[in-house]
């Protein structure tokens, strides 16, 4: 009895700490440190790092900031319209969260925290195949449109089966993720001992127990692991399913044929996510995609390859209309977005900035974000001249010439 009383006050105190702490966040970046001071520096890593010397990582930022903006004066901006048209649909918001998998090792409530934020703002969110909550436990509480990500695995009744799945619960489309042949080296958790089972060391443990609220989380209910895989893989422990999945993830030998085989097997929409060159974005038409996702995986996997947004223009150039084009990583603001559309994304596609949110604050966290992007996004619409998303365009941005491989606008 005594004990209830001492957690329910525990749980309010803390509640209201959170609250008032997410509130008082004025940007992602703000988001990002409270995430940071709620979590251990282990699984801060795991969501901040990127592959190899991070060099990818950086630039999937910082090339952001040699984009300039050019304002038209004395516009109408009364309306500033987020409304965007993509993936067949009318949206109210020109972003979507996209799949980020092992989400639970943040706490409150992991994957779970971040699909009823974006369906109470009819944001699509993308459940990756590596989550740590199945498909069906997400869909559960999902109240808007999913999207389920696949990787092309070795094992084609595993295709079929999360496929099946993603369709029973109702995905309205497939996002094929082909930039992991294998997982790169990401050195901060290989220093750090992240992995399923994670291995502590004495210092994360101390690190852990400093921060009791998510220790708590982490220890309360079934060990961390990809649900989706319960029943599949042999045995059904965290390790087991782990395994499982490096095992089965490392397809080295996946071909554009897998690709338009799934086309055969899947009748709605596909995104293929990981596309950074204008020869594959070729290829994925051909193929019959619905939309590219120009990615290079927020910098985790191949190092060194060029920044989603300085690929967006030259993949944007050549696809000419004749499917989607989504703008993935390094978005960090509603100016980020505003610059992404205006190099042609039909869409952009966000990952950090919602695991923070959830780090942050659970779903209130995912919901700041969401907020948080909609204002910039509002307000840079207005300063700009741009009365409406449908307005963005060439006319309105400068960037490197550079970026397109034949320099014209
Ligand atoms: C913690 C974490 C887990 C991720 N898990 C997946 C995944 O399971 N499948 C996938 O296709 N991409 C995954 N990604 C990559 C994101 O979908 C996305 O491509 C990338 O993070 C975009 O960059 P941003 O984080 O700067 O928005 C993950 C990213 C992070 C940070």
């Amino acid at each position: 009895m005594a004990s209830s009383t001492i957690s329910t006050l525990f749980n309010a105190l803390f509640d209201r700490d959170r609250r008032s702490a997410i509130e008082k966040c004025a940007s992602i970046a703000d988001i990002r440190l409270l995430a940071h001071k709620n979590v251990p520096q282990v699984i801060f890593d795991f969501v901040d790092g990127g592959a190899g010397g991070e060099i990818t990582l950086r630039n999937n930022q910082a090339d952001f900031e040699r984009i300039s903006l050019l304002p038209q004066c004395l516009v109408d901006v009364s309306a500033q319209d987020t409304r965007t048209h993509y993936a067949g649909q009318r949206y109210d918001l020109p972003f979507y969260f996209g799949p980020a998998g092992l989400i639970r090792v943040v706490g409150n409530g992991g994957e779970l925290s971040a699909v009823a934020a974006a369906g109470r703002a009819g944001v699509p969110y993308t459940i990756s195949t590596s989550s740590s909550y199945s498909i069906e436990e997400i869909a559960a509480v999902a109240s808007g449109p999913l999207w389920f990500q696949l990787y092309l695995w070795r094992n084609q009744q595993v295709v079929s089966n999360l496929i099946e799945r993603a369709a029973m619960v109702g995905c309205e489309a497939l996002v094929l993720t082909v930039d992991v042949p294998l997982n790169a080296n990401r050195l901060r958790d290989l220093r750090n001992g992240m992995s399923i089972p994670p291995k502590v060391s004495v210092s994360t443990a101390l690190d852990s127990l400093r921060r009791p609220r998510w220790l708590k989380d982490i220890l309360s209910g079934e060990p961390i692991g990809f649900r989706n895989f319960m029943g599949i893989a042999e045995g059904n422990s965290a390790l087991s399913q782990s395994e499982f999945i490096n095992k089965e993830l490392a397809n080295l030998a996946a071909s554009w044929q897998d690709l338009r085989q799934l086309r055969e097997k899947w009748q709605k929409r596909i995104y293929i996510k990981g596309i950074l060159t204008a020869h594959d974005a070729e290829m994925a038409i051909a193929c019959g995609v619905d939309g590219i996702i120009v990615s290079n995986h927020g910098g985790r996997q191949l190092d060194s390859v060029p920044s989603a947004i300085s690929a967006l223009p030259e993949i944007v150039r050549v696809v000419n209309g004749r499917c989607d084009v989504i703008l993935d990583g390094g978005v960090r603001s509603g100016i980020d977005v505003v610059k992404a559309l205006c190099l042609g994304a039909s869409a952009v596609s966000l990952a950090r900035p919602w695991v923070f949110g959830v780090a942050a604050a659970g779903e209130a966290g995912a919901s700041r974000v969401i907020d948080i992007l909609t204002i910039e996004l509002r307000q840079t619409l207005a300063l700009l001249g741009a009365p409406a998303v449908s307005a963005l365009g060439p006319q309105l941005a400068r960037f490197p010439s550079g970026w397109l491989s034949q320099p014209e606008r």
